[in-house]
């Protein structure tokens, strides 16, 4: 039986639900996976740092109070941040990197990753920051130290589409996608539908946890630019930097655009995509598009996020779920695991 030791690189929301995963689940994880996750260190800038060798134990790792150097509390614990050294020297097999994403240069996550697979541990992440900013470097990385490095979450949270279209659709003839990436604008627009202001709609999607807490990042396409450019470099073989890729939001959209469109049975949405031209460059954008009755994205509503595959023997082939969430994208990193298990490339 497998036990993989893992540390935790930030401790908010996505890597406290998989440490309550692992304390529910481990057990069912051995019988149906094959393996066991053992939480050997967590970091996090604001709660602090704790390393323990044998196991520190999930369930109180979850129910810590998120309290300025919470991590104090515990035998081992800090409140100070000693991310290098848990990242390098709690003996972990594998990194879980769940940070915040900085659109700007995607640190200092990127330098947990570096520091991760250049020690040769595996790195699993939900950061779409690091792969669109640094992906390139970090596949060399990868490749150089024998590890693995996966990152299912930074697109869509645990809702299958990175390996989906990597492994199960390879073969296929992807030519470019089209997809609602971003639950905000679509919870927005969705709601604006239904009678509500931009704004009041910003402010209510803001309450129920899925904006940012700035949402210009949702609403002017930022986030979404940021997928497209993990999704375009990773199944279209391109080589999009963020400044390549044409971006723009929905907060130009009015109420009345959108009763207009309704009464043609046509849609306004947010949409990230990319296309492979006949020359073989990609061309790439975010913008608000409206969608015709019969368009395989029109149905997608709330903040469901969905992705329509243009493939050459399926036709479009369209994946629709969550793209946000603790739980979901916990289960993004636990899906990450399983994928390195089975690459045969285990610790
Ligand atoms: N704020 C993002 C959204 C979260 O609304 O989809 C996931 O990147």
């Amino acid at each position: 039986m497998t036990e993989y030791k893992i540390a935790l690189v930030g401790f908010g929301g996505v890597n406290r639900a998989l440490a309550q995963l692992i304390a529910e689940r481990n057990a069912r994880w051995q019988q149906e996976l094959g393996f066991s996750l053992k939480i050997v260190g967590v970091t996090d800038l604001f709660l602090g740092s704790v390393i323990d060798r044998n196991g520190l134990d999930a369930a109180s790792l979850a129910a810590l109070p998120a309290v300025k150097g919470a991590f104090a509390q515990l035998p081992e614990g800090t409140a100070e941040a000693f991310n290098e050294s848990v990242i390098k020297h709690s003996g972990a097999d594998i990194i879980a990197e769940a940070t915040f994403t900085n659109p700007k240069d995607g640190e200092p996550a990127a330098t947990f990753c570096r520091w991760a697979l250049e020690t040769g541990k595996h790195v699993v992440t939900t950061n779409k920051g690091p792969i669109a900013l640094h992906g390139e470097e970090l596949k060399r990385l990868t490749k150089a130290n024998g590890v693995s490095f996966e990152y299912e979450g930074s697109v869509m949270s645990g809702t299958p589409v990175l390996r989906l279209a990597r492994q199960t659709l390879a073969g296929s003839g992807v030519q470019g996608f089209e997809g609602i990436l971003n639950g905000t604008s679509n919870y927005v627009l969705t709601r604006m539908e239904e009678g509500l202001g931009f704004a009041e709609a910003v402010a209510k999607a803001q309450q129920l946890g899925y904006a940012e807490a700035d949402p210009t990042a949702d609403v002017e396409g930022h986030d979404v630019r940021l997928k497209v450019v993990v999704l375009a470099n990773e199944l279209l073989g391109a080589h999009l930097q963020v400044n390549d890729v044409a971006c723009s939001g929905i907060s130009g959209i009015t109420s009345n655009d959108i009763a207009q469109a309704r009464d043609s049975g046509a849609r306004w949405k947010l949409i990230g995509s990319a296309r492979r031209d006949a020359d073989g460059s990609v061309n790439a954008s975010v913008e608000a598009r409206l969608l015709p009755s019969s368009h395989p994205l029109v149905g997608i509503s709330g903040a469901t996020n969905a992705v329509a595959f243009d493939t050459e023997l399926l036709g479009a082939v369209t994946v629709s779920g969550p793209g946000a969430g603790r739980i979901e994208t916990a289960f993004a990193l636990l899906s990450d695991i399983v994928a390195l298990h089975t690459s045969g490339r285990q610790a």
